[in-house]
């Protein structure tokens, strides 16, 4: 039965290539429309999000990865950027001080405090390119799966860099161009690696992940 659910996720996965044009259309008409599309699609679809994403070819093995490469520890204070329903800001909550979980979507954020009774996340609906934070208050800035889909990528960034204390960690998960070529929105290794270095982040770190993932980290 696993299999079935699992096979069938697959399927749907792949259909949602055919999205792609649309979400290219969708992008040539401005932020302000493409984000409130992108809102609407999330809030819809957010009850049925876990089930699909967990089930993505090795994509449980994602918030381990991520989590081993921020190592948070009880004093640090965590922001997930695009947070969604919570697959990486619950685990990190149970390892760090405290975690601002941050998405465009009301609907995921609702998942998220569904699933979860600790005293130790803070949900804020807002967007990414415009992170409503003062510089310099995160030791941990994270974000998985969701720099592919946001209109200005290098502003959201930018933005994780500015409310990142000084010695803090940036690791990002993002879709690896080199694995799903006609995917317009994911990244080579080098892309990432140039937009990290001209927002100021130094050693910077690449892990890809099969089948199509990149697994990034950097500190400030
Ligand atoms: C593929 S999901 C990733 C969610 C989560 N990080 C995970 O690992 O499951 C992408 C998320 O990005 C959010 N999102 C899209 N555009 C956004 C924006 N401009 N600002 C904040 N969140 C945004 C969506 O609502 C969605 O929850």
């Amino acid at each position: 039965m696993y299999n079935v659910v699992r096979i069938f996720f697959y399927i749907v996965y792949l259909l949602s290539y055919l999205a792609t044009p649309f979400a290219y259309i969708l992008r040539r008409t401005g932020k302000s429309y493409y984000d409130r599309i992108i809102k609407l699609c999330y809030d819809l679809f957010s009850r049925f999000y876990d089930a699909f994403t967990l089930n993505l070819p090795n994509y449980s093995k994602i918030p381990k990865i991520i989590i081993g490469l921020a190592n948070p520890s009880k004093n640090d204070y965590v922001l997930d950027v695009a947070c969604g329903t919570g697959i990486l800001s619950i685990p990190m909550a149970i390892r760090s001080c405290w975690v601002v979980g941050l998405d465009i979507s009301q609907g995921q954020l609702g998942q998220l405090k569904y699933k979860v009774d600790l005293l130790n996340i803070s949900l804020i609906q807002g967007d990414a390119e415009n992170l409503p934070f003062r510089n310099g208050v995160f030791n941990i800035s994270i974000s998985s799966g969701a720099l592919s889909e946001i209109m200005n990528k290098d502003i959201v960034i930018k933005e994780m860099y500015r409310v990142l204390r000084r010695n803090g960690r940036i690791v990002i998960m993002t879709f690896n161009r080199e694995q799903i070529p006609f995917y317009p929105w994911a990244y080579n290794r080098k892309e990432l690696i140039k937009i990290l270095r001209e927002t100021g982040l130094k050693k910077i770190r690449v892990r890809g992940i099969e089948p199509f993932y990149l697994i990034v980290k950097a500190g400030k």
